[in-house]
């Protein structure tokens, strides 16, 4: 199969069909998850949590990501291999380019994500005029739990609900490839999702946005705290094969999320 680019996402939101994103931080699952059809895999930096036991994602490094995004790519044939740029080492053009030459180099991934809305553009525009792909995170930031104080639901005042409308538009403007919105009101994340051109990747953020993604780890079951907004489809005898390819249809079919799973 062709690999998945960011041209190829943008096509499938204008033909209406769901992008499927996933975290992987190892080669055997990496290898199982390009095979399920999974589009975006993503060496995100809740391995802080996941693979190194820390609370938060604040204690990641670009040397984390490039170690474990190493191991995954080589065993893909057909997804998109995102990387996160961990807290810190983005906090101007020059650094964030920098770290992001490496991810892709040394990483071997294919684009990279960061946190923010506004703050972010410039960041956004050097690496757009560089030729480096882009996907924004906003809504609920985890790197910046400590600021925000706690995980919680991001956008129910007005005020918070328009700052990120417009956040989210200038990103795109930008040259933002495409945008994650985390823990998102359903309707809000809606609009987002209809303003923009570019694909919205929701997580915790209802089943109208154009893709979804969950950590590996909460969707086989096997986190300390799973969050309100996944689901573990390793149930019912399936192996982990039949579970990633389960969560792979949930997504296309809308049958995940269910309300339960989303913030009104
Ligand atoms: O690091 C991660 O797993 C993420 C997802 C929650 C989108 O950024
Ligand atoms: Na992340």
């Amino acid at each position: 199969p062709n690999r998945v680019t960011v041209r190829t996402i943008r096509e499938m939101k204008s033909k209406g069909e769901k992008i499927v994103s996933l975290t992987a931080y190892d080669s055997s699952f990496a290898r199982v998850v390009d095979e399920q059809g999974v589009d975006v895999i993503l060496v995100g930096d809740s391995l802080g949590m996941v693979m190194q036991g820390h609370d938060s994602t604040v204690p990641v490094s670009v040397d984390d990501i490039i170690y474990h995004s190493r191991a995954v790519e080589p065993q893909t044939k057909r997804a998109l291999v995102m990387a996160d740029l961990p807290f810190m080492s983005y906090t101007n053009p020059d650094q964030a380019i920098g770290n992001a030459a490496r991810l892709m180099q040394e990483g071997r991934a294919h684009i990279v994500k960061l946190e923010g809305g506004e703050a972010q553009l410039d960041t956004v525009r050097h690496m757009t005029r560089h030729g480096v792909p882009v996907c924004a995170h906003i809504g609920l930031t985890p790197q910046t739990v400590h600021k925000l104080g706690g995980y919680r639901v991001q956008g129910r005042e007005d005020d918070a609900a328009k700052q990120m409308l417009s956040d989210a538009l200038a990103l795109q403007d930008a040259g933002a490839d495409a945008v994650v919105l985390e823990c998102v009101p359903v309707d809000l994340a809606q609009q987002l999702t209809e303003e923009l051109e570019i694909p919205t990747i929701g997580i915790g953020a209802g089943r109208n946005c154009d893709g979804q993604v969950l950590v590996l780890q909460d969707m086989i079951g096997i986190s300390s705290l799973a969050p309100k907004f996944s689901l573990n489809f390793l149930k019912d005898g399936r192996g982990i094969p039949e579970a990633i390819k389960a969560y792979v249809d949930a997504v296309r079919d809308l049958s995940f999320p269910t309300d339960d799973q989303c913030f009104f």
